[in-house]
């Protein structure tokens, strides 16, 4: 049975935005340790101009991707931005020198941050902006985010923000940033391997609220699986393929952000959403999680 283009469309809550739900994820734009220029910045380019060519109107960035250099590509690449691209973007990270992930949550900080977005990718607004909890690892933990989220809720007021969203975060603080603003996204960790969101999925969705997976091939450390590679080579596709085409069929309100710095990549993973998947392929990929997932 054909597939809907790109995994066929979904429309943020309470927004204008219309989406196909293949989107591309800009982080591995930036160079070695998401830091610094792209390695190969004519490529870079290529990358966000083939992708947008394509359909895709979803693209995933922050401007501490490099710091800087993502955004300034997607700029280069893209502006003035083709009438239905949304970008969406996130808050409450930096990037010193010694290359860390730091927390930057002030209000200044993260009405900075604002503004370097809206300068580095040449907007008036953001059109998502996601406060991203930035913890020990890419796991969320518990505790309040009502100031930085009602920091963002001013800034949506002033304008500057069109919509707010989240990344790395529990239930209870998405249910405390809805007492706050309305949340139209949530980007966590989660793929074929990692699926510790099973539950929030389904509630989002009942929501009408995004959730777009991050690391959905297994980020830097890819998913491997022999399971993954027998289905792959049974239906004649890739493995990475394999583990989007799974993602698409998880649940409707699942939007696929999947990074990729190679031309040849994107391609494949666009190709990803014509991919058909029988019950018996996702019962065997559901598999993979029963032996992955240990609490
Ligand atoms: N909210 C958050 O905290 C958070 C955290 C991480 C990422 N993100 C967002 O989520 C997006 C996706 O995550 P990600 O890029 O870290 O991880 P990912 O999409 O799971 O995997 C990217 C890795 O897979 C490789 N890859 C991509 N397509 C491939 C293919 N068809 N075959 C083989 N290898 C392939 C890429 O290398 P090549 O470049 O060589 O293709 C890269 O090493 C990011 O781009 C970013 O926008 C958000």
């Amino acid at each position: 049975m054909p597939q809907p283009k790109l995994g066929g469309e979904f429309t943020f809550p309470g927004t204008p935005f219309t989406v196909h739900r293949m989107g591309y994820g800009a982080m591995q734009l930036a160079g070695p340790g998401v830091y610094g220029p792209p390695k190969d910045p004519a490529a870079a380019l290529a990358v966000l101009r083939e992708a947008v060519a394509a359909g895709v109107d979803h693209i995933d960035t922050s401007d501490f991707y490099g710091p800087h250099h993502t955004n300034q590509a997607i700029k280069a690449a893209l502006h003035p931005y083709p009438k239905g691209l949304v970008i969406v973007t996130k808050l409450g990270g930096r990037r010193p020198p010694d290359q860390s992930w730091q927390r930057a949550i002030s209000p200044a900080e993260l009405t900075s941050a604002v503004h370097d977005n809206l300068r580095n990718l040449g907007l008036e607004a953001l059109d998502i902006a996601n406060y991203r909890v930035m913890g020990a690892g890419h796991g969320p933990e518990d505790g309040s985010i009502a100031e930085p989220v009602g920091v963002l809720a001013g800034l949506q007021r002033q304008g500057l923000i069109r919509h707010i969203g989240l990344s790395n975060v529990t239930a209870a603080q998405i249910a405390e940033a809805q007492s706050i603003a309305k949340i139209v996204c949530v980007q966590n960790q989660y793929n074929l391997a990692h699926r510790h969101d099973d539950a929030l999925i389904g509630d989002l969705a009942r929501q009408g609220i995004a959730y777009v997976p991050f690391f959905p091939l297994g980020g830097f450390t890819p998913l491997q699986s022999s399971t993954l590679s027998a289905v792959a080579r049974r239906l004649g596709a890739q493995p990475m393929q394999v583990a989007l085409a799974w993602l698409l069929r998880r649940a409707p309100n699942l939007l696929l952000i999947p990074g990729t710095s190679s031309l040849a990549h994107l391609r494949e993973n666009l190709a990803a959403a014509d991919l058909g998947l029988s019950p018996a392929d996702v019962g065997e990929l559901d598999g993979i999680a029963a032996g992955a997932f240990k609490g």
